[in-house]
């Protein structure tokens, strides 16, 4: 039986990932701070445990994995990681697990490990116009991310890139762009906008207003969970490195998607727009190298996704009302 151990899953897509190993027959452990929120875990082992340890790191990393997910990190949506006041942890916290993770790796001589990094490591400079960002995957150098979260990324993808160049191992490095769905963070300050989106509209009255930070005409693209796994998993067993983008390239005002979610809910919505945490003003997957080395591409449309997520965070705020 093939085994696999997935770091981060606790968390949003570690939780996704986990079931999907199982069903693909793997033996899986995890290991987070703290079970999933939303759903039982799967995992035929889970581990509560701080991998900002290394000696629980080394534990943990105790067999030769087919395959390991390094998802674990100290993150959220625009509301965490743009304020400024989270930045030290989130760099200590991301590149401590990451360090540890890359070394307990090594030492085990596990080869396959997937690393999640983030559209967040590319320069500010080229997402300045909401119609036109540029976020293929050469453009990341001269590097400027907006946020030390990005830059954290960007560390720890040349950490691991530098372990297959110096230790022979096969590391993967994708870049993820804003992912949802189901059990997905919705409340608490470190959701993100289509979470936010579905929550605001949930709670709403048909004719009522919700927030939107800024003035909504910044752009993003938003990728479905269950099509980031497959991408995921399709880069750890391929013989392509990355760093690779995954996400989708279906660009949307966070007006649109405001709009998409009301029009699901079957509700009239007006937005009214407020300061706060903007991030860039424009971003958007560029999924030419994604088709071309491993030909495959996401290719669900957004408003499939919004369906089955709205769908979900309805019931949360409807069980939390109750
Ligand atoms: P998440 O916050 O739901 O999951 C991350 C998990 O890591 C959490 O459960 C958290 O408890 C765990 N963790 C944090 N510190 C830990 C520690 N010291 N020891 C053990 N566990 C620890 O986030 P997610 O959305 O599932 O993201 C997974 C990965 O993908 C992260 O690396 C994230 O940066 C990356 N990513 C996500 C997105 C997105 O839109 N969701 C976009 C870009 C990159
Ligand atoms: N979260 C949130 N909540 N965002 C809102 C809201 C709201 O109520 N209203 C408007 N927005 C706007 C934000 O100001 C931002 O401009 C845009 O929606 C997108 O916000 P997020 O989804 O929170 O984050 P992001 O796209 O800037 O960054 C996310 O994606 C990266 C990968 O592409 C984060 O999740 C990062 O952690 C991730 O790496």
């Amino acid at each position: 039986m093939k085994t696999a151990l997935v770091l981060g899953a606790g968390g949003f897509i570690g939780g996704h990932l986990v079931k999907r190993l199982k069903r693909e027959g793997f033996w899986v452990r995890g290991v987070d701070l703290k079970l999933p929120e939303y759903a039982e875990t799967e995992a035929d082992d889970f581990v509560m445990a701080d991998l900002r340890e290394q000696s629980v790191v080394r534990a943990v990393i105790d067999r030769r994995f087919d395959e390991v997910y390094q998802l674990a990190a100290d993150m959220g949506g625009a509301g965490y990681i743009f304020t400024g006041e989270h930045d030290a942890d989130i760099m200590h916290n991301s590149a401590t697990i990451n360090l540890n993770v890359a070394d307990a790796c090594h030492r085990r001589t596990i080869k396959r490990l997937f690393y999640s990094s983030s559209a967040c490591m590319y320069p500010a400079y080229n997402q300045e116009d909401p119609d036109n960002p540029n976020c293929a995957e050469d453009s990341a150098y001269p590097a400027a991310p907006d946020s030390e979260y990005g830059w954290e990324k960007l560390f720890s993808e040349r950490l691991f890139l530098a372990y297959n160049r110096n230790h022979g191992t096969e590391f993967r490095v994708a870049r993820y762009h804003n992912i949802f769905g189901p059990e997905g963070t919705w409340d608490g300050g470190k959701e993100k906008a289509p979470a936010a989106m579905c929550r605001k509209v949930a709670m709403a009255n048909t004719g009522g207003t919700i927030d939107i930070w800024g003035d909504g005409l910044q752009t993003r693209s938003f990728l479905y969970v269950d099509e980031c796994l497959e991408g995921s998993t399709r880069l750890l067993r391929s013989g392509f490195e990355g760093p690779v983008n995954i996400g989708s390239d279906e660009m949307v005002t966070i007006n649109q998607l405001a709009g998409l979610v009301a029009d699901i809910a079957g509700k009239t919505i007006h937005l009214n727009h407020i300061p706060g945490p903007l991030g860039v003003r424009g971003r958007n997957s560029d999924n030419r190298m994604i088709e071309d080395r491993l030909g495959w591409r996401p290719s669900q449309p957004l408003v499939a996704g919004l369906e089955r997520t709205y769908e979900w965070i309805e019931r949360q705020v409807a069980r939390n009302a109750a």
